[in-house]
């Protein structure tokens, strides 16, 4: 191609890209279009994955087969397609289900059955009590959501793997186990009761703000992932809590250096709501003021989401899976604006078991009238550093 034709091309590509962009629903573009980037960065997103097993993927883009799931594409490149976990589940959907609010084995199954991927509830190696009654709270305040402290409460691995993960994988969505731990052996207790055929991959909760040893540090962090690495060949994300720039800048660089195939950002906070006493003594109740503490969810967490995910995308080479406040269309173009693989939904499910659903529909409508035929092409076409 002679140099003019190949810019000709270029300009072609672009306009279009350009078109696309516009043709994104008005009432979004506000947030889409919202920062400026100071030094784009070519990210190469697949190239450090480890294999990814031909018969998951098999199993994934054959699951795929509902004509109501947005945003499939077809596989265009097949040998991309089989190293890269993200295109596998991102080509069925780019919508999962977050670890926790809805995926500890009592959901019913129809209510995630579109989801890209769910997420199962942490486990641990040995059952955990967690913390006693009440453990959710609805929180009004700020923009409102949740603080829950349930303390990593779960019947142990072996146990989940046996009675709960059967009813999670009903939901025919591939599933991804979230397990923490603090020393090889648990790791090793852990990843040997998950079958290759049960799960598709794991995600480490590193970040777990209301649990004894639920936050890991980073030396324990390294042994935990290093040792995960070398016993499963599966996809492992790890999930960080907000940080500021430079611890998380760190927890990513640890992330990067034993091996995990991504980041999920972020996980809930640590945080009090306080219900006010009445003032009137006669009307007083005797735990007035009410004080709850545990990790906040929901709407209140998505500016610090968004910030997180934004840094994260920009400053380290691992794929970004966006988690914190999602409930509308509007935060998921959000996140494809800043750049990341996959969306997670949480405490939104909680409100609303159909959510995903709703999402699913809403972001397959927006994308068919913006000609937008997968995640990645989204992705492309709103974030300023992901552009080629
Ligand atoms: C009730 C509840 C239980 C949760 N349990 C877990 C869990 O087991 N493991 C985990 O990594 N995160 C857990 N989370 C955190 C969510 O996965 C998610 O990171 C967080 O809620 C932010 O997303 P959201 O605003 O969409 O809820 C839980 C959150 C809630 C509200």
């Amino acid at each position: 191609m002679g140099a003019s034709s190949a810019f000709q091309s270029q300009v072609t590509f672009l306009f279009l890209k350009e078109k696309k962009r516009n043709a994104l629903d008005a009432s979004h573009r506000n947030s889409l279009e919202a920062r400026p980037v100071s030094e784009p960065t070519a990210r190469v997103l697949s190239s450090s994955l480890p294999a990814f097993d031909r018969a998951d993927h098999r199993e994934i883009t054959e699951a795929s087969a509902d004509p109501g799931l947005p945003l499939r594409s077809a596989p265009r490149d097949r040998s991309l397609s089989e190293r890269d976990p993200f295109f596998a589940l991102s080509a069925r959907s780019p919508l999962w289900a977050a670890a926790g609010p809805w995926s500890s084995g009592e959901q019913s199954a129809d209510a995630l059955s579109t989801a890209g991927a769910v997420v199962a509830k942490t486990v641990t190696a040995e059952p955990r009590a967690g913390n006693p009654p009440p453990v959710l709270h609805k929180y009004a305040g700020g923009s409102g959501g949740y603080l829950n402290r349930i303390g990593l409460r779960n019947v142990g691995a072996a146990e989940f793997a046996r009675a709960r993960l059967p009813i999670v994988r009903a939901c025919n969505a591939p599933t991804i186990q979230s397990f923490t731990a603090q020393t090889e052996a648990e790791v090793e207790a852990i990843l040997q009761v998950f079958t290759p055929e049960a799960i598709v991959g794991y995600e480490l909760n590193a970040s777990c703000p209301n649990a004894p040893s639920g936050q890991l540090d980073d030396a324990v962090l390294r042994a935990v992932l290093r040792c995960a690495r070398r016993l499963s060949p599966r996809p492992i994300w790890v999930k960080l809590a907000y940080a500021p720039a430079e611890l998380l800048r760190s927890r990513a660089r640890i992330c990067a250096d034993e091996g995990a195939d991504g980041i999920t950002a972020i996980n809930t906070l640590p945080a009090l709501a306080v219900t006010l006493p009445s003032i009137d003594s006669a009307q007083r109740k005797p735990d007035d003021p009410f004080l709850f503490r545990g990790g906040v969810s929901g709407p209140t967490l998505t500016p610090l989401a968004q910030w997180a995910v934004d840094f994260l995308v920009r400053e380290q080479p691992l794929p970004v899976i966006a988690c914190g406040g999602v409930g509308s269309l509007h935060e998921v173009l959000a996140f494809a604006a800043l750049g990341a693989s996959a969306v997670q939904v949480g405490s939104a499910l909680l409100d609303d078991a159909t959510v995903l659903r709703r999402l699913q529909r809403e972001l397959a409508h927006a994308a068919q009238r913006a000609q937008i035929t997968s995640w990645n092409e989204l992705v492309e076409v709103l974030c300023p550093h992901k552009r080629s």
